[in-house]
């Protein structure tokens, strides 16, 4: 399955869940490969960071090709994790006609609600040659005990595409993890963080194999 994990906004968590979904499939014994299509090159930073052995192979792709290559620099995997650049609208674009599988993570802000009308605009483009193609809504950084995360998942409902049922809470072993190169599972398996990712994880292969 390719997965493209995509959002035009800057800083939503793209990077963050691309990684610890990665780890995540390849933990569980899959064969997982991660495009970092960002130009800014943040999961090449990440696994430049890191001392222990590869949890998987990431290769750097931030051409708007991506789409044309992936069968050939895919073929030896079972899951393919795309991360996404902020703003780059050609590179989005060839990630989603890449893609099986669009997550768009959206921090629980009204301006993440907003931005996130550039990427859904462009995967309902995509939609019209790809009918196969899904996608979903991640609400990232949700502040435990507040209201806001069902006030962003109303907000949200004007959209035509569904929430994910796995949220993933603000926590700050995320920003300690990526920090070392390491999958938050890898600080602690026990973590929420941790059962958050297995459980997003989880979701997808749900939502992708019914
Ligand atoms: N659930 C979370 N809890 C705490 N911190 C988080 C969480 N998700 C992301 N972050 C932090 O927020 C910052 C932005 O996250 P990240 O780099 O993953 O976003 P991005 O969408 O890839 O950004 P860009 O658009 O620049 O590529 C990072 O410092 C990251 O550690
Ligand atoms: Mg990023």
């Amino acid at each position: 399955m390719i997965i493209a994990i995509l959002n035009q906004k800057g800083g939503v968590g793209k990077t963050t869940l691309s990684i610890n979904l990665a780890a995540s499939l390849a933990r569980s014994g899959a064969r997982v490969l991660l495009i970092d299509a960002d130009p800014q090159g943040s999961s090449l930073d990440w696994a430049a960071m890191r001392q222990e052995t590869p949890l998987f192979p990431i290769v750097g792709l931030p051409r708007p090709t991506i789409h044309k290559e992936i069968a050939q620099i895919g073929k030896d995997y079972d899951h393919i994790v795309i991360d996404g650049p902020p703003r780059v609208t050609e590179l989005a674009r060839s990630a989603i006609m890449a893609a099986d599988v669009i997550l768009i993570p959206v921090q629980p802000s009204p301006y993440d609600v907003w931005a996130a009308d550039e990427v859904v605009k462009l995967i309902q483009d995509a939609k019209i040659y790809k009918e196969t193609l899904i996608s979903f809504f991640v609400i990232n950084r949700k502040i435990t005990n507040t209201a806001i995360g069902r006030d962003v998942g109303e907000a949200l409902a004007a959209y035509p595409i569904p929430i994910l049922d796995a949220a993933i809470t603000q926590r700050i072993i995320f920003a300690e993890s990526a920090a070392q190169g390491k999958a938050v599972y890898e600080i602690d398996q026990t973590s929420f963080a941790a059962n958050e990712i297995e459980s997003l994880k989880d979701a997808l292969l749900k939502e992708t194999n019914p």
